[in-house]
């Protein structure tokens, strides 16, 4: 049966990708990503294609149908397939083939690390290419810290919480390229985010 590797690179820099991804990138005929995932393998010298946010459901097709043509393809996900990746997508349309998934290092976890949060002990919240939820309206109410990949902008998050009659004195980080030589991390207030700029990579957490 034809195999599709689905691979996580982590969060941006080579230093926080696996082994295992490093392995199965080297053994694949065609190699699947996003400009910033495919930029860790430049010394890798298989086919490459680049995926960009207006044609993944084109590409994604693509790599099933190579796959099963026999290739060996790996798919890059940023961070972990299984969390806001491209895991869920990729399974609505590989049916005829074997998927393997290789894990890798989330935005949340390295954002939970940097800020020494057992993540057990958080609410975990995506609202990536979802659109904001009301959910987590509700879960920041039950005392524990909060970590959000907001749908676009953090400043539509912010609106969006100050308008549902969040406190807008709550604290709240943004951890912004996260892994990255410009990394930032922001120690702020609700009120204080909304119309600051930010880069599309963020993680949030709100106390
Ligand atoms: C398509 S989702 C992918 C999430 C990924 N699967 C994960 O486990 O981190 C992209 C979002 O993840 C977050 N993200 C990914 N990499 C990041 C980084 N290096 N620093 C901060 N946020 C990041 C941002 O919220 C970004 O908009």
């Amino acid at each position: 049966m034809s195999k599709l590797h689905i691979v996580g690179i982590g969060p941006g820099s080579i230093e926080y990708l696996t082994f295992k991804a490093r392995k199965v990138v080297e053994s694949s005929d065609i190699l699947i990503g996003s400009k910033r995932a495919l930029e860790l393998f430049d010394d890798v010298n298989n086919e490459k294609i680049e995926l960009g946010a207006g044609n993944m459901g084109e590409i994604f097709k693509l790599a099933v149908y190579k796959a099963c043509q026999g290739n060996s393809v790996t798919l890059l996900s940023t961070g972990d397939p299984g969390f806001s990746g491209v895991l869920k997508p990729i399974l609505k349309l590989a049916n005829n083939i074997d998927v393997e998934v290789v894990p890798g290092i989330s935005s949340v976890q390295i954002c939970a690390a940097k800020l020494q949060i057992s993540w057990d002990d958080a609410n975990i919240i995506t609202m990536h290419g979802k659109g904001i939820s009301n959910e987590i309206i509700s879960m920041l109410s039950n005392g524990k810290p909060t970590i959000v990949l907001p749908n676009k902008t953090v400043d539509e998050l912010a609106n969006f919480l100050l308008e549902n009659g969040i406190d807008p004195a709550r604290n709240i980080d943004v951890c912004e390229k996260l892994s990255y030589p410009d990394e930032r991390i922001l120690k702020t207030t609700l009120k204080d985010v909304v119309n600051k700029k930010f880069n599309y990579m963020c993680v949030l957490v709100i106390y």
